[in-house]
């Protein structure tokens, strides 16, 4: 990446929502906001600004709330990743429209495009925008179907595309023979106008509160794409996500392979470590010990014999000898797990207290 920062366009700017307290993904996010858990060789929303980048969006705005530091201090002014980047805090938790208000100071373009700070995809950002365009439409969602539609919201569209109404958690007698089940993918193309329907200061959630005001106007439209897409808002889903990035679901800029070895990591060669597995910097697996199926944080230890399936390790946890951890058991940062622990999951076990 060239050390001078990017030229920025006037036409579109990314705000990226990085506020949550990801109470999900707790106890892992008891120390890092969720966009700064590693997503292999990477803190995850980097592979978002990696995803804008690709699409010429370069001008790039978070919108942090729950410890922004730890954004603020590994990302600076973003030019690092070929982006430019600038910051915004909510005094307190603003919801989804009212973060991306409190953040209208920065926003000079004419477009927005708005980003949840938790989802991983390839999405075709440039055809959202194309569509966004062509269309004439105040605000453009873009759309994922799923095969069960019943923990999300419904997001029914016309022939135009144009939404027709949200179906909030919809049981089976709700959907209509053979429509397909499109829900918000969580990222949406909006004008700048937008802004002003949202009021200041105050909390706002855009799926609930903004979007049905435009569909009042007839001026929200929805774009559907069988685009690879994933929420890592859980521990079974950010797990996957890694899984995932490492047997190239999607295209990424992590590197290739099934076992990503961080730098300063040491597998024992009698050590039988089964991909998909991320193994972080400075961790160490030893002999006779089993990974499979795992993200291993940095400078975590997996002792000898011990077995680490299905399962996430936030960054220096220690795994005593013999001890076996299967079936989606996700240990905090810091934690020790004694020897011979048997630990079926699901399951967390707490930051930084030994596990006895
Ligand atoms: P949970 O606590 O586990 O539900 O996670 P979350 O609140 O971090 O995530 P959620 O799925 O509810 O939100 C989607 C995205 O919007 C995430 O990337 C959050 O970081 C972000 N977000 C949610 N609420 C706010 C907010 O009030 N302000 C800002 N700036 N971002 C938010």
């Amino acid at each position: 990446m060239s050390d001078s920062p990017p030229k920025l366009s006037s036409s579109i700017q990314a705000v990226v929502l990085v506020g949550g307290e990801g109470r999900r993904l707790r106890p892992l996010t008891d120390t890092r906001p969720k966009p700064m858990m590693p997503l292999v060789d990477r803190p995850f929303v980097a592979h978002q600004l990696d995803h804008l980048r690709r699409h010429g969006v370069v001008d790039v705005i978070f919108s942090c709330g729950y410890r922004p530091n730890a954004l603020r201090d590994h990302f600076g002014d973003g030019r690092g990743h070929g982006v430019v980047l600038r910051y915004v805090v909510d005094p307190d938790p603003l919801g989804t429209a009212g973060a991306v208000r409190n953040a209208s100071h920065l926003i000079h373009a004419d477009r927005i495009l708005v980003v949840n700070g938790d989802i991983l995809t390839d999405l075709d950002l440039t055809a959202l925008m194309a569509q966004h365009d062509e269309s004439g439409a105040e605000g453009t969602i873009a759309l994922t179907p799923v095969e069960d539609p019943s923990a999300y919201g419904l997001v029914r569209l016309r022939g135009d595309r144009s939404v027709e109404e949200f179906v909030e958690k919809p049981s089976p007698d709700e959907l209509r023979p053979g429509e397909p089940c499109l829900i918000n993918a969580g990222t949406y193309v909006l004008e700048r106008r937008t802004l002003d329907r949202i009021p200041a200061g105050t909390k706002v959630s855009i799926e609930r509160e903004t979007f049905p005001l435009i569909v009042d106007d007839r001026r929200l439209f929805g774009f559907p794409s069988d685009a690879y897409w994933r929420d890592i808002g859980t521990p079974a889903s950010y797990l996957d996500a890694n899984l995932d990035v490492l047997t190239g679901a999607l295209s990424t800029d992590a590197p290739a392979g099934p076992i990503y070895v961080g730098a300063g990591a040491t597998i024992d060669p009698l050590a039988q470590v089964v991909g998909p597995v991320s193994a972080g910097a400075g961790c160490s697996v030893a002999a006779c010990a089993v990974v499979e199926r795992a993200v291993i944080g940095d400078r975590s230890r997996v002792e000898r014999g011990a077995h680490v399936t299905g399962s996430v390790l936030g960054t220096d946890v220690r795994v005593g000898e013999g001890a076996i951890l299967a079936g989606l058991v996700v240990v905090g940062d810091g934690a020790v797990i004694a020897a011979g622990q048997h630990i079926e999951g699901p399951a967390t076990v707490p930051t930084g207290r030994p596990h006895v």
